[in-house]
């Protein structure tokens, strides 16, 4: 039976790393893509979403998604990642236009026609799914798994609290967090450990000669530092959730309660994992601690010569 999987995303760099895996497995109907503010502002990553929805020949609805209402623009930066938040990928303009439904609606459409049943990917701030979840209320109860890339155990990456996708927009990942969804969080320290150098990236554009090639592309920009190309690697922080999503055994996990904090001056948008259990929380999120890196390499590998 064919998995039914829908992404909300801020195309970006690894989230479209992510797409690509997701779209190429042979059991994964990707149903639909939602895109939200986040790496760049919301009108370029549903840009950048249609645009790579038609590169890679998908024939899926694409919405546009909303802005954070309490993160000030400038929190949206895309420095690293070029103009479009895609490196230097070119990347066609394509015909296709974008769903009359807004992401938290289209979200909504898909766990009704697939309740139970629908599994979502969710590699950007939480925007979308704080507004589904406040216009639906009996959303969380109608998906299958949310595996979510964002937050941390310790530290972050936009603060020394927190970590972007939920320092994005906190308020919205607290109302996720405690809505009853099936979590699965992926943070920054497992994505830490899954860097892509300019050799995998060579690598990867050998045995899949275009996409690869255009894989490499969306982290090679003239603005990205040499050691983070050569060196340190770039921590493909969202393709390693899609890997989590796509092979969930794989993952090394622990059951523990998760909250963000929503007014600390110094932490706000940090996630507090309760390891200790010292809130007496029921623990409602399944918190990665490891994934194999060889299988992660062997699924993106795997990923991009089903592509090519
Ligand atoms: C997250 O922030 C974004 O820049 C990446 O796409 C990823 O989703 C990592 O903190
Ligand atoms: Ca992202």
């Amino acid at each position: 039976m064919t998995r039914k999987v829908l992404m909300d995303a801020d195309p970006g760099n690894d989230d479209a790393l992510a797409l690509m895996m997701l779209a190429a497995q042979p059991d994964i109907d990707l149903v639909a893509l939602a895109t939200v503010a986040g790496n760049v502002p919301a009108d370029v990553t549903a840009r950048n979403a249609l645009d790579l929805v038609a590169y890679l020949g998908l024939d899926i609805p694409v919405a546009q998604g909303s802005v954070p209402l309490l993160a000030p623009y400038e929190r949206l930066s895309a420095s690293l990642m070029g103009p479009r938040g895609l490196g230097a990928a070119e990347l066609p303009h394509a015909e296709g236009a974008l769903s009359s439904l807004p992401s938290a609606e289209l979200i909504w459409q898909m766990l009704c026609r697939y309740p139970h049943e629908l599994e979502i990917l969710a590699t950007g701030p939480l925007t979308n799914l704080a507004l589904l979840i406040r216009l639906h209320p009996e959303a969380p109860r109608l998906m299958k798994r949310l595996v979510l890339m964002g937050g941390s155990r310790f530290g972050g990456n936009t603060s020394p609290a927190a970590e972007f996708n939920i320092h994005t927009d906190p308020e919205a990942a607290h109302i996720v967090f405690s809505s009853g969804a099936p979590l699965s969080m992926v943070g920054l320290e497992v994505g830490y450990d899954h860097r892509l150098r300019r050799e995998d990236f060579a690598r990867l554009a050998t045995c899949a000669p275009w996409i690869g090639a255009f894989a490499g592309q969306l982290f090679f920009y003239p603005g990205t530092p040499e050691h983070t190309l050569s060196e340190r690697g770039w921590p493909v922080f969202d393709s390693l959730a899609a890997a989590v999503l796509i092979d969930p055994e794989a993952a090394e996990t622990a059951e523990w309660f998760v909250d963000v904090e929503t007014r600390g001056e110094l932490t706000y948008g940090e996630t507090v994992v309760d390891e200790k259990g010292r809130l007496k929380q029921k623990p409602q999120t399944k918190v990665v601690l490891g994934y194999p890196h060889d299988r992660y390499l062997e699924l993106l590998a795997q990923s991009l010569k089903a592509l090519d």
